[in-house]
C-alpha cells in the first residue's frame, strides 16, 4: 500500500476530534458512522453519528415566536459503545488516562480504520489497545469493530461493555440546537441471545423502523471465551458487560458485528427480525474484512484515477474518490435517494440535497452511470411533488424545491441563525429557482454520457420538459425592452436576496439564471424532436404541452433579457449599482471574511447592499457550458460575446468573491484554468484542502462538503484534461498541469470502457474490448476519430490546435 492511501492522525487534539470524526467517517452509500471513538459519548468534543441515506424526519418547534418545521437526516443509535476497566478502576477515558500514544489511521484503499492507543490508567498499569473498524461495502447492512487489548506491566480482570446507544439526538450542529427535537422514540431494547443485542426505534414524525443487533465476542490469546454476561438494559440502551482476566503480554480480543436495517430497506419484512438474522449468521471480524476488501478493490477499479504531482495532492484526491464512493456506491442504487450536500458525514444542511449532484454527476456518470441514473430516479419520482408545488405557486410544469429530503417538498429553512449575532433572520434562499436547470442539465449530460435512450424516453425528457414549461412560466414579456424578464429571483450567490431596502424577497434577471434558461428551451425542443412521434404525442398529451409552448420556449432561447454593463455580464439586474464593499478594509479588520453575509448583518449592515458575492454565479455559466456552447446560447440570444469579455468578466468577479462556499475555489480555479494557471492552481489547492484542513473553521466537523471534494476530480478530468461528453462526441482538450505529472483514468463512455492517459497537451485513447458494436466519435481540437472496441487514439495539441492525430484499430 502506497502512502497516499493512508491518512494518519497521531496524538489527541482535543480542538480537531471533530473534522477527524468527520474525515474518518466510513460508510457504504446505504450507511455511514463517524469516526468518533468507540468508548465516547456525544459531549463538547465527541459526536457520534450514524446515518442511513433517505432516512428523514421532520420535527416542529418555536423559534422567535415562529413556529418552524425542519426535515433532518436523523441520527441513529450509536452502535460503536465499546469500552472497559480494569479491576475497580475507571472506564476508559483518554481525557483522565495518561496517554503513551495515539495514533488513527484510515486505510483508503481498505477502507479500513485503525486505531492504536499506548496508555496508563490511574492505578499506573500500561495497557496497549489496537482497534480496527469497518463499515461492509459488499454487505451493506453490517458493520465490525474489533478491540485488542493487552496488559502491559500488569495482570488484571478487565470488565468489557458493549451496547447499543438509542441516547443520540440530532446535536451535531450547534446553531441548530434551539429548533432541533428529539427524533426517535419507540425503544425496545432486548438480549436476543447470550452474546447478542438488539435494539429498535423508529422516527417520530416519518415512523420509519429501525433496529441494530449487536453480537460481541471475546477471544484471550485467541481462544473464544464465554464469559458471564449481565445485560445493562435502559429504555434506549443496551449492552453486555463480562469480565476477563489476562496477564501481561496477553492479548484480549473483543469483536463486535452489528446488523442494521430500517423499515425503508428492500427485501425484508421488519428491521429487527432482519438485522437479528444477519448478524447471527455474519461471519467473524476477518472473514468480513476479507469480503469488504474485496468490495472495494471493486469500487477502486471503477474509480481508477491516477495522478501524479506532491504526496498531498495524491492523497487529497485519493480521499475525495473515497468519500464519494462512502457516499454513493452501488448500495445507494436501490435507495430513492439524491445527493447529500455533506455525505452521511454530518448534520450540517440536515442531509438536504441541493443543486450539488452538478459537481458530482459529470465524476459518477462516467465511471458508476447505475448510480447517476438511481440519483436522477430520486428527482424523477418527486416530479409530482414539484408538479404540486408549481401548481400552488400558481404555475404550471414542475418546481423543484431548492432543498429536497424525504419527498421533495422545499426543506429550506424559513428562519436562520447568525452564529455571530445569535440573530434569526428570515431565510430566502429557496428562492434559487436554478435548481430545475440543474435537474435538466444533469439528466441532459447523463444522456450524453451514456446515450441510455430507455431513461431519456421514459424519465428523462419528462424531467427536462417539465421543468422547462414551469421555469419558462416565470418568464414575462416586458415590451418596453422587447424581451422577457424573470423577476423574484436568487442566483447561486445567496448573499443577494432582495434589493436594499425592498418589502418583498427576490432580484430580477440574474444572469446564470436567464442564460441557462434560454440554453434550457433549446435543449428542451431538441429532447422533444429526438422521441419517436408515438412517444412525443403521448408526452405531451399527457404534460397538456401545446405547440404555443414550444414556440413561447424558442421565443425564450432568443429574447430572455440578460443584463450587462459594460460588456461583461451583470450578476443580476442592478448589481453594478450596489455599493462596492471596502475589501481591504474588511480583511483587515475581520482576517477571514468567508461569511461575509454574516459579519455584515452582525454589523447590523446587509449584504444586500453591496457588490459582494458569496460564490461563483455568472461564472457558473463558464462552468457548466463549453466556450462553444455558451458562445452559441448567447449569439442566439443577440448578445455577442467576444472571448476577450471571458478573462474581464472573471477578473470582474473574482474581485468582488468572497468565496463563503466551499464550491467557489472548485468554480474559480475552472474559469481560470486557461487564462490564469497561477491563479487557477491556487483556488485548486483551496479547493483540495477544504475540509482537508476545514478551511471554513469548524464547518467540516458537520459534514464533509461532498460536490467541493468531488468538484475537484471533475475539475481535473473535465477542466485540466478536458475530458467532456457533449454534443454526441467525447470531448478532449487536455490543458494538463505539468506539476501533476500524468493522468491515468478508466471511464465508460456510452457502454465503452476506456483507458486514458493524459500529459501536458497530449491525450490518449484506448478502447476496451467491449460488447457494444457500435462506433462512437472521439473529439480534440476540432478533429475526430471514430472509434470502437479495440481502437486506440493519440491527439496532441499545439497552441490549442491539433499537431497530429493517430488512430489505430485492432481487428
Ligand atoms: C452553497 C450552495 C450549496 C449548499 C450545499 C451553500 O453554502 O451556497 O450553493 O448548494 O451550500 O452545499
Amino acid at each position: 500500500m502506497t502512502d497516499e492511501h493512508l491518512w494518519r492522525f497521531s496524538g489527541l487534539d482535543l480542538d480537531d476530534v471533530g473534522r477527524r470524526e468527520a474525515l474518518c467517517t466510513l460508510g457504504n452509500g446505504y450507511f455511514a458512522t463517524r469516526g468518533a471513538a468507540p468508548e465516547a459519548v456525544r459531549d463538547d468534543v465527541h459526536y457520534p453519528g450514524t446515518y442511513v441515506a433517505g432516512c428523514y424526519d421532520r420535527r416542529t418547534a418555536e423559534v422567535a415566536g415562529q413556529e418552524v418545521t425542519n426535515e433532518s437526516m436523523v441520527n441513529l443509535p450509536n452502535w460503536l459503545p465499546l469500552t472497559f476497566r480494569f479491576d475497580d478502576g475507571a472506564w476508559f477515558d483518554l481525557r483522565r488516562f495518561s496517554l503513551v500514544e495515539h495514533e488513527v489511521e484510515l486505510d483508503l484503499e481498505h477502507a479500513l480504520l485503525r486505531r492504536r492507543c499506548r496508555f496508563r490508567d490511574d492505578a499506573g498499569r500500561t495497557t496497549s489497545l489496537l482497534q480496527r473498524r469497518i463499515v461492509h461495502m459488499g454487505l451493506p447492512h453490517l458493520a465490525a469493530l474489533e478491540t485488542t487489548l493487552i496488559p502491559e506491566d500488569h495482570a488484571s480482570t478487565i470488565t468489557f461493555r458493549s451496547g447499543l446507544d438509542g441516547r443520540v439526538r440530532n446535536s451535531g450542529v450547534a446553531r441548530y440546537e434551539e429548533v432541533e427535537r428529539p427524533h426517535l422514540t419507540g425503544f425496545d431494547a432486548r438480549e436476543l441471545s447470550p452474546d447478542t443485542v438488539l435494539l429498535s426505534a423508529r422516527s417520530a414524525q416519518s415512523r420509519i423502523s429501525v433496529a441494530e443487533a449487536a453480537r460481541t465476542r471475546v477471544r484471550l490469546d485467541g481462544r473464544e471465551l464465554s464469559p458471564l454476561r449481565t445485560v445493562i438494559a435502559e429504555e434506549d440502551l443496551i449492552a453486555h458487560e463480562f469480565a476477563v482476566t489476562a496477564g501481561p503480554g496477553q492479548h484480549v480480543q473483543v469483536e463486535k458485528v452489528v446488523a442494521l436495517h430500517t423499515s425503508r430497506d428492500a427485501a425484508i419484512s421488519e428491521p429487527a427480525a432482519e438485522s437479528a438474522e444477519l448478524c447471527a449468521e455474519a461471519a467473524d471480524f476477518d472473514a468480513l474484512l476479507r469480503s469488504h476488501r474485496a468490495a472495494w478493490a471493486r469500487s477502486w477499479r471503477t474509480f481508477h484515477f491516477d495522478v501524479r504531482g506532491s504526496a498531498e495532492i495524491r492523497r487529497s484526491v485519493r480521499l475525495h474518490v473515497f468519500h464519494l464512493i462512502q457516499t454513493i456506491s452501488p448500495n445507494t442504487a436501490d435507495l430513492d435517494v439524491g445527493v447529500p450536500a455533506r455525505g452521511l458525514h454530518g448534520e450540517a444542511y440536515r442531509g438536504h440535497v441541493f443543486w450539488d449532484e452538478l459537481f458530482v454527476l459529470p465524476v459518477l456518470t462516467l465511471r458508476a452511470p447505475d448510480e447517476s441514473r438511481a440519483l436522477l430516479m430520486y428527482r424523477y419520482r418527486r416530479l409530482h411533488q414539484a408538479r404540486r408545488t408549481a401548481r400552488l405557486a400558481g404555475s404550471t410544469g414542475a418546481m423543484f424545491p431548492w432543498q429536497s429530503g424525504s419527498n421533495g417538498r422545499e426543506e429550506s429553512q424559513a428562519l436562520h441563525l447568525n452564529p455571530r449575532s445569535r440573530h434569526w433572520s428570515p431565510d430566502h434562499t429557496s428562492l434559487q429557482r436554478h435548481i430545475g436547470i440543474a435537474i435538466a442539465h444533469n439528466t441532459w449530460r447523463y444522456y450524453q454520457s451514456t446515450a441510455d435512450e430507455a431513461f431519456l424516453n421514459d424519465f428523462g425528457a419528462e424531467l427536462i420538459l417539465d421543468t422547462t414549461r414551469f421555469l419558462a412560466g416565470l418568464a414575462r414579456y416586458d415590451p418596453a425592452r422587447d424581451r422577457y424578464v424573470v423577476e423574484g429571483v436568487v442566483g447561486p450567490d445567496e448573499y443577494h436576496t432582495a434589493y436594499p431596502g425592498a418589502a418583498t424577497p427576490g432580484i430580477n434577471n440574474n444572469a446564470y439564471t436567464n442564460v441557462m434558461l434560454a440554453w434550457l428551451c433549446r435543449t428542451a425542443s431538441t429532447v422533444l424532436d429526438m422521441l419517436s412521434a408515438h412517444r412525443r404525442r403521448e408526452l405531451t398529451t399527457e404534460l397538456g404541452l401545446h405547440s404555443t409552448d414550444i414556440d413561447h420556449w424558442d421565443r425564450l432561447s432568443r429574447k430572455l433579457f440578460v443584463p450587462f454593463r459594460n460588456g461583461i455580464p451583470d450578476q443580476f439586474e442592478g448589481y453594478s449599482e450596489l455599493a462596492e464593499l471596502d475589501w481591504r478594509g474588511y480583511r483587515d479588520h475581520y482576517g477571514d471574511i468567508r461569511r461575509l453575509d454574516r459579519i455584515l448583518e452582525a454589523e447590523g449592515d446587509d449584504p444586500n447592499r453591496y457588490q459582494a458575492s458569496k460564490q461563483a454565479d455568472v461564472l457558473m455559466l463558464f462552468y457548466l457550458l463549453s466556450a462553444e456552447e455558451l458562445r452559441d446560447v448567447l449569439d442566439r440570444l443577440g448578445y455577442p460575446f467576444p472571448p476577450h469579455r471571458i478573462p474581464e468578466t472573471i477578473e470582474h468577479y473574482l474581485r468582488r468573491t468572497s468565496h463563503g462556499s466551499t464550491l467557489s475555489a472548485v468554480v474559480h480555479a475552472w474559469v481560470l484554468a486557461r487564462a490564469n494557471r497561477h491563479q487557477a492552481w491556487e483556488h485548486f489547492h483551496r479547493a483540495l484542502d477544504s475540509d482537508v484542513h476545514d478551511t471554513q473553521g469548524g464547518s467540516t466537523s458537520e459534514g464533509i462538503h461532498l460536490a467541493a471534494m468531488t468538484g475537484t476530480i471533475d475539475l481535473l478530468q473535465r477542466c485540466f484534461a478536458g475530458i467532456d461528453a457533449r454534443d454526441g462526441a467525447l470531448h478532449l482538450n487536455p490543458c494538463w498541469p505539468q506539476e501533476l505529472g500524468e493522468l491515468k483514468l478508466e471511464l465508460l463512455y456510452r457502454g465503452h470502457p476506456l483507458s486514458i492517459t493524459v500529459t501536458g497537451r497530449t491525450a490518449v485513447v484506448r478502447v476496451g474490448l467491449s460488447s457494444v458494436r457500435t462506433e462512437f466519435s472521439c473529439a480534440c481540437g476540432g478533429r475526430e476519430a471514430l472509434l470502437r472496441g479495440g481502437s486506440a487514439v493519440r491527439f496532441s495539441l499545439e497552441h490549442g490546435v491539433p499537431a497530429r492525430t493517430d488512430v489505430s484499430h485492432t481487428p
